[in-house]
């Protein structure tokens, strides 16, 4: 009986669902992926009705991989690509447009808009962010602006908005029929209208934006009982308890509880996360601060946050939009097969470029190409840009906290990647570390669950089950790190300043 939690991982390509047991393994998991709608240079949207079908499915294929029934599991946690925008009719249960993806930029006209009164950092010192078309405040405007009637309804108090995690849990707990809508800290720290020191949504933010309060959800901690589900047989009366953001959830799977502790993971882009405990750090170097997690009345934890926003979207640009290579595992191949980049840089600010530059007018650069360049060095270079990235993170990160991480913990998909990880520990200067359960962005989730509902009873608990696979030692010499990073440097001034 209620030996497993679920974790719903709702991310920018897909949905999955994956079962953990009292160890924190993977039980078993179902996955799948929704189509990526770009209507115009710089828009990405997703249709919201297919991730919560794709939801369904997945909690369909992961319990009846495993025999499991509901009787099996003690409650199910949410985790979610942060920032994307859904806005829905609380009547009908109908998104009245798609979702704006975090990686939209459309919204620069509203961020200008915002600005000209302030600057890029007019609310920073509240939210921990500054305006930039990234976090879901912008995209909620834009459709109140442009959907027909959207504003009105949302004055009657029709439309509610909600990132994919309030989204999933509405839905999951009843929808039209009494869905609770809720968020969490760490979601709500995304959207531009969260105040870090009162966790509460600031009017003056929602006035100046135009958002009618009524749309938002509660904010809620991200570990406690926020309803129980009714719209999956699977999971009915099983109690939804635990949201948070993904990095943040990664955060919380590999354990990083102390201050000072940090790890990166390698998705869609790349985000490193740095805990600060219980004080509101503001960055002199280009990361946000952001709400970390927070236990039910326990205080909460902040983090600084280096968001990088094209990593691995990179990889499969070189695969759906330039035909280089099949499959994204390909990459790594064709980049063993050179012996370095054979000079070339590529710089992936397709939606601009965020930590620690902040530049919106930045857009994608290939530079270093000659007659020499063949695609294995593009493919080298592509991988070489996720760790340059990440090295221009950290560099932040050290800047702001003064003390030198000495080691990171890495987690996702492209950490399976030998290559990319040795190159990683090279560019920074200090070893890289991957746990045995990779899968840390669910299991955070499941265990902000299950400590909600006595199924772990504490911190140290989950720390019990953290254990090293791997580590890579950095091995290149230090004039050598300093030349690659020279150029990489270089290779950023060529991107910015792009736009007409
Ligand atoms: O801020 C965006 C982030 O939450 C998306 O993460 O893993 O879905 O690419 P991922």
């Amino acid at each position: 009986m209620n030996q497993y939690v679920v974790a719903i991982d709702q991310g920018t390509t897909s949905t999955r669902a994956l079962v953990f047991d009292h160890s924190g393994n993977i039980v078993s998991s179902g996955q799948m992926e929704h189509e990526q709608i770009f209507p115009q240079a710089g828009w990405v949207e997703h249709d919201p009705a297919e991730i919560w079908n794709n939801t369904r499915e997945v909690i369909g294929s992961a319990l009846s991989k495993a025999n499991l029934t509901r009787h099996d599991i003690a409650a199910v946690g949410i985790t979610n690509q942060r920032e994307t925008a859904v806005v829905w009719d609380r009547t009908t249960g109908v998104a009245v447009y798609n979702a704006i993806v975090w990686q939209d930029t459309r919204t620069q006209g509203i961020v200008d808009e915002l600005a000209r009164d302030g600057g890029p950092e007019r609310f920073k010192q509240k939210v921990g962010l500054p305006l930039a078309t990234y976090f879901s405040g912008t995209k909620i405007k834009w459709i109140l602006d442009n959907v027909e009637g959207a504003r009105a309804k949302a004055e009657a108090g029709d439309l509610v908005f909600g990132n994919t995690d309030a989204w999933v849990l509405w839905n999951l707990t009843g929808g039209v029929d009494g869905g609770v809508h809720v968020t969490d800290v760490t979601n709500a720290s995304r959207t531009m209208f969260m105040d870090l020191q009162t966790l509460q949504w600031d009017q003056e933010i929602l006035d100046a934006f135009g958002v009618p309060a009524s749309m938002m959800p509660a904010i809620k901690s991200s570990s406690e009982v926020y309803g129980t589900v009714h719209t999956s047989q699977l999971l009915r009366e099983v109690p939804v308890a635990g949201i948070l953001g993904d990095q943040q959830a990664a955060t919380f799977g590999q354990a990083a509880f102390q201050t000072g502790e940090a790890k990166n993971t390698y998705g869609t882009g790349c985000f490193l996360i740095f805990n600060t405990g219980e004080e509101i750090v503001h960055s002199k170097n280009g990361l946000l601060t952001t709400v970390g997690y927070k236990l039910g009345d326990a205080a909460p934890h902040y983090a600084l946050e280096g968001s990088i926003a094209v990593t691995g979207s990179l990889i499969q640009w070189l695969r759906d939009n330039l035909g280089l290579i099949s499959s994204a595992p390909e990459v790594e191949t064709l980049a063993a097969s050179v012996e370095d980049n054979g000079g070339v840089y590529i710089v992936p600010a397709f939606s601009g470029l965020f930590a620690p530059y902040w530049r919106s007018d930045a857009r994608g650069a290939i530079v270093g190409l000659t007659r020499y360049v063949n695609k294995n060095h593009i493919a080298r270079a592509a991988l070489e840009a996720t760790a340059f990235q990440t090295r221009e993170v950290l560099d932040a990160v050290n800047a702001d906290s003064g003390v030198p991480l000495t080691e990171l913990k890495v987690d996702g998909g492209m950490v399976a990647n030998d290559a990319l990880m040795q190159f990683q520990a090279d560019i920074l200067g200090v070893p890289v570390i991957r746990p045995k359960v990779v899968e840390t962005t669910s299991l955070g989730a499941a265990y902000a669950a299950g400590l909600a509902v006595g199924f772990w009873k504490d911190l140290g608990e989950l720390s019990a089950n953290w254990s090293e696979d791997k580590r890579w030692e950095p091995k290149m010499d230090q004039a050598e790190q300093d030349r690659q990073m020279r150029l990489w440097k270089k290779a950023v001034t060529k991107s910015m300043d792009w736009l007409d």
